[in-house]
């Protein structure tokens, strides 16, 4: 018996040793093409069979949990399943073509991307794209840089010193604004959850460069006074910015261009079923009106009266956000979803997400304070701990929903099941969260029982953190 069926038997955490622990075997280099003092004589490297190999990365698999083990209600992340064919595509031979090729001899690829820009202008009621930024929270920073170039350019860079933002919304944009070099104005919410127009004529005047929002918010409203908003703002000679994040509620229904917004980024992790970003590979386009087209960062796309497609930069670009022109693959998969899915396909996306996030908030026995909403809900725990109710759904082999934010509600338990989920799925969903709901209150704070990592000891954790792995056993 292995150290893993040995961990495995005695009713233990999962464990799987690294590689390198199941075996070492030194291997002589010999033919290699380096020089001399670059070369070693002889590495040490785990000898190991194909099945082994196949069965260490399994395992390591079947210790996680992800959208294609099951539900994954992670409200706010929209954590939708994301269709293989779309890697096939990204995939393909010809999808592989070296950034620093000349545009002559990349038409394809420019022009991919020349439709992506098209589709997402047309989509969001923006006027000019940029596909560079590689992730939402990236998406954000960069649109309000080109909101910062443009009051500089209209001389009033010294002066508008304010960003807006919600107390409902996202870290992200409070992040950004205060990365960007702003003061950040925290925006309380009204009784009905959504934007109180007296507070926000409060708090916005002369001083103010942008209010941040998205539409539906975080918990899942739809801002009826959108267009108030936007005057209040407008009127102020602030912009008005759209986290694109809930823009999955909304596709082929409204658009956030018609509703005034300035500038918007696109998740096109959330809202076009690639895979998630949080910084890692993704992609967040940013959309703009006419007036703010000139700073979008460099390089854009662009057709020629020829028919051609090349690269060019916008008269007072930002310049650059990231590498090259963007985060191609994850570009190219964005890409592939909304052609399959058409005009037609996006708005029904759009229904399925709005009518299975009331399905489901339907079934499940826990308040939910706000409504009616669109494609996400946030109910409250009550007298129960949230964080503890999400540990206690892995044992129900479901992904938790996002605790404890907004804080507006209290224990909150913010629901996203997105449109990708059929009606087992939620109805999994609701059973999970029933079961929950109608457990003690020791039986929930112990929790997790049936997952590879079983509840820590988070005092430990913060006090002595383990940073690096140990071998079982090892450093208890
Ligand atoms: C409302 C909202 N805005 C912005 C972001 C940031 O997006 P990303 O994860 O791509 O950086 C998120 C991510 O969860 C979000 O929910």
């Amino acid at each position: 018996m292995d150290e893993y069926e040995q961990a495995r038997y005695a009713g233990d955490e999962a464990y799987e040793p690294l590689l390198s622990e199941k075996d070492e075997t030194t291997v002589a280099v010999t033919d290699s093409p380096l020089p001399d003092d670059l070369t070693r004589d002889e590495v040490t490297l785990p000898k190991l069979s194909e099945p082994e190999l196949a069965r260490h990365y399994v395992r390591l698999s079947q210790m996680n949990y992800g959208v294609d083990t099951g539900p994954y209600p992670l409200g706010s992340c929209t954590m939708k399943y994301n269709p293989t064919f779309t890697e096939d595509v990204a995939a393909h031979p010809g999808a592989a073509v070296h950034p620093d090729r000349s545009a002559g001899s990349v038409q394809g690829t420019l022009e991919l991307l020349h439709s992506l820009q098209d589709y997402l202008g047309r989509i969001g009621g923006m006027d000019a794209v940029t596909l560079q930024p590689p992730a939402g929270a990236a998406g954000e920073f960069a649109g309000i840089a080109v909101a910062r170039t443009y009051h500089e350019a209209n001389g009033e860079g010294d002066q508008r010193r304010e960003i807006v933002v919600p107390d409902s919304a996202h870290g992200t944009n409070f992040a950004t604004a205060a990365l960007a070099g702003y003061d950040v104005v925290s925006l309380p919410s009204g009784a009905d959850g959504r934007v109180d127009l007296d507070a926000l004529e409060a708090a916005v005047g002369e001083e103010t460069a942008a209010l941040m929002l998205t539409n539906p918010n975080t918990l899942g409203l739809f801002e009826r006074d959108i267009e108030a908003i936007a005057d209040v703002v407008h009127d102020a000679g602030g912009l008005l910015y759209y986290d694109g994040a809930n823009l999955n509620a909304l596709l082929g229904r409204a658009r956030p261009g018609d509703m005034g917004f300035d500038v918007m980024h696109f998740n096109v992790h959330k809202t076009f079923a690639t895979p998630h970003g949080g910084g890692g590979p993704g992609a967040g386009p940013v959309g703009v009106t006419d007036e703010l087209a000139e700073f979008l960062p460099r390089p854009q796309v662009r057709e020629t009266d020829d028919g051609d497609y090349e690269l060019f930069e916008p008269a007072n670009s930002i310049g650059k956000v990231h590498g090259q022109v963007g985060n191609w693959p994850v570009l190219v998969k964005a890409y592939a979803y909304l052609v399959r899915l058409g005009d037609a396909g996006l708005r029904d996306a759009s229904g399925k997400a709005v009518l299975n996030a009331n399905y489901l908030a339907e079934q499940i026995p826990y308040e939910v304070p706000y409504g009616p909403f669109h494609h996400e809900f946030v109910a409250s725990a009550g007298e129960q701990d949230a964080a503890d109710v999400a540990k206690r759904m892995l044992d129900y082999a479901v992904h938790p929903p996002t605790t404890k934010w907004p804080e507006t509600v209290p224990e909150a338990l913010m629901t996203e099941p997105t449109e990708s989920e059929g009606v087992r799925g939620l109805d999994q969903l609701a059973t999970a969260f029933s079961r929950v709901a109608a457990e003690d209150e020791e039986t929930v704070a112990s929790a997790p029982e049936k997952t590879a990592a079983r509840l820590i000891d988070q005092t430990s954790a913060a006090r002595n953190p383990r940073l690096s792995w140990h071998a079982l056993g090892e450093n208890e």
